[in-house]
């Protein structure tokens, strides 16, 4: 099968189209001929190896030990394993591989744990399912198991415009919230038609210092000390970190815990939790039309390396896509 290695760590130019070989299932796993994919943070941060840290991670020291990026796909379960009880060949799903099964989606075929995938919605494209799953369950677990999101709250997402806050944006809609999002001019527009009931451009004014005060604030990106987002919190507001520099993780982990057992404010640094059951509830909010997936650009595989590049260099609106058929 064809497949984008990553023949070292560095540039989107160590990502070389190559032929692999085509793995079979085990017994409670699906064969998956995938027809699109979607780039992360995540890819992007084991292909330059930062931060540093990665390395010591399975991601393995001195060159990549999981050759094959990439963690979102959809695509068509080609054979399934003799214990596979979900899923039979023939059914169009969609899913993410959590990182710790050494494999990627910037591939024809990968062979998945029935439970890391569920059926694609039936009103998406390959192309938009596979768009959707790590930033979407990002977002949901965020404002809702780590921020507790209630209808009627006020809610600022920080970092709006790219590929979780895209879908933090709706998905707090569709929660019954007051939405503030908050991103850089030239997607202002955009993240009002998700929805956002209020715009802040970053670039013209600092949310932390408007006088402003919200039951929730998701950062999408740090790009703030937690200080400056407790000021912007209510006495009894919380306030989640998904993303951001290292720094900005590590201070709101160490004080995040402080903070919380103060019994006022809480702070907290997200994990993603794999699960096959936010993926169902995310296929049903799309099925609904609660939230849509937003596509910034499609390449097709030969072209992973462009895609990398424009995903560095740009910030994209909401997600870039591999296609893969
Ligand atoms: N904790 C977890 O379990 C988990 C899971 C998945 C992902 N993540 C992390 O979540 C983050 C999500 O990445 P992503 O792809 O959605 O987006 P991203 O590329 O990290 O961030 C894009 C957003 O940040 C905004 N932004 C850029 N510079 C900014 C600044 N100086 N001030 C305020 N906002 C700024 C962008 O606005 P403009 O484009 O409008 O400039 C855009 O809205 C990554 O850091 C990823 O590692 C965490």
């Amino acid at each position: 099968m064809k497949a984008i290695i990553c023949t070292k760590y560095g540039s989107p130019d160590v990502l070389q189209l190559q032929e692999v070989e085509k793995t079979a299932p085990q017994d409670d796993e699906v064969l998956i001929r995938i027809y699109a994919a979607s780039i992360n943070a995540r890819d992007w941060r084991f292909m330059r190896a930062k931060p540093f840290f990665v390395r010591l991670m399975p991601g393995g020291f001195l060159q990549p030990k999981n050759k094959i990026l990439g963690a979102d796909l959809a695509g068509r379960v080609e054979a399934v394993g003799r214990n596979v009880r979900q899923f039979k060949p023939g059914d169009e799903v969609f899913g993410y591989l959590p990182s710790a099964t050494g494999r990627g989606t910037f591939a024809e075929y990968v062979c998945a744990n029935e439970n890391a995938i569920t059926l694609k919605p039936s009103n998406l494209t390959f192309e938009q399912a596979a768009a959707v799953p790590l930033a979407a369950i990002t977002a949901l677990q965020g404002l809702r198991d780590n921020g507790n999101l209630q209808p009627g709250q006020k809610v600022l997402i920080n970092g709006a415009s790219g590929g979780v806050g895209t879908f933090a944006v709706q998905i707090a809609k569709a929660f019954g919230a007051e939405v503030t999002a908050v991103c850089s001019t030239r997607n202002l527009e955009m993240v009002r038609s998700l929805g956002a009931d209020h715009v802040i451009d970053y670039k013209k004014e600092d949310f932390t210092q408007n006088g402003q005060q919200y039951d929730l604030i998701l950062a999408v990106n740090g790009y703030h000390p937690i200080s400056d987002y407790l000021h912007a919190l209510k006495s009894a507001g919380t306030y989640v970190v998904a993303g951001g520099s290292m720094f900005q993780l590590i201070q709101a982990g160490s004080q995040g815990r402080r903070v919380s057992k103060s019994g006022g404010q809480k702070a907290y640094v997200e994990s993603l939790v794999h699960s096959q059951k936010d993926l169902e509830f995310i296929k049903e909010l799309l099925e609904s039309e609660k939230i849509v997936p937003v596509v910034d650009g499609c390449y097709p595989l030969s072209k992973t390396a462009e895609a990398f590049w424009y995903f560095e260099k740009v910030h994209p609106k909401g997600k870039v896509v591999i296609s893969v058929a």
